[in-house]
């Protein structure tokens, strides 16, 4: 579904992304994990057309994307959740919603991510800017399902979020892909990354430096912490 192969990129004299391999299939999820400053989002960014490779193939279903200008991209089927969210901090959270869609408003769609994130329906016409850091995750989360993607792309969804959101957050991921859309996530709590996705990916200096299942991997705490810093 999702390939990249050998995968460079460049910004200015720095060389970021240097030969980055990753697949992930239909219906399965996978963590890309990693310490501060590996080239995570990177990674993610150049998915989405928003940094530019220097070399190697990123292919979605049939589609080469490097073909197409970032905003078509979520187009193609894939969603993207920043770093950071990305709220429009003066629109409404209904507006914020819809931001992305074209022609008439998806009702029975808005309905579906009512009951992902009820949250949000309480909160219709507040202003981004005024709900906290994790309902304004939830409305990140929700404004990509209204696309209907195939594949959802997370980098850090709980970070700096309070505890009690967190867990709603990370239920309401597993329910996506329980439904049978990918997921690829970026996630520091890695026991918490482990539970969510079957598949793992460790990068370290811009390059995926071990691939395999999260069962695996909890077998094998020294890998966990040469490339992650910390035990398991
Ligand atoms: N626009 C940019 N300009 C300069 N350096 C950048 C830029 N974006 C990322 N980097 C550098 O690339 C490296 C990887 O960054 P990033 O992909 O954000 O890592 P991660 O998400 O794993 O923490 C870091 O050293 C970061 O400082
Ligand atoms: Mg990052």
């Amino acid at each position: 579904m999702l390939s990249l192969r050998d995968v460079h990129v460049h910004i200015g004299k720095l060389h970021i992304l240097q030969g980055v391999n990753l697949e992930v299939r239909p219906g399965e999820s996978a963590a890309l994990l990693g310490r501060n400053g590996v080239g995570k989002t990177t990674t993610l960014r150049a998915i989405m057309g928003l940094v530019s490779k220097s070399s190697g193939a990123i292919r979605f279903d049939e589609f080469d994307l490097s073909n197409y200008p970032a905003h078509k991209i979520p187009g193609k089927g894939i969603g993207y959740v920043p770093q950071g969210r990305g709220i429009f901090p003066n629109l409404s959270v209904l507006e914020n919603l819809n931001i992305g869609v074209t022609g008439k408003r998806d009702t029975e769609r808005e309905d579906y991510v009512f009951t992902c994130f009820p949250r949000l329906k309480e909160r219709l016409k507040q202003a981004g800017n005024t709900l906290s850091g994790g309902e304004q995750q939830m409305l990140a989360i929700a404004r990509c399902l209204m696309m209907r993607p195939k594949l959802i792309i997370l980098d850090e969804p709980t970070e700096g979020i309070m505890p009690r959101l967190v867990s709603q957050i990370r239920r309401e991921i597993y329910r996506i892909g329980q439904s049978g859309v990918s997921i690829l996530l970026v996630e520091q709590n890695v026991e918490t990354a482990l539970k969510l996705c079957p598949n793992v990916f460790l990068m370290e200096k811009g390059a995926i430096v071990y691939s395999g299942a999260a069962h695996d991997l909890k077998g094998q705490p020294e890998i966990v912490r040469r490339y992650l810093g910390l035990s398991q």
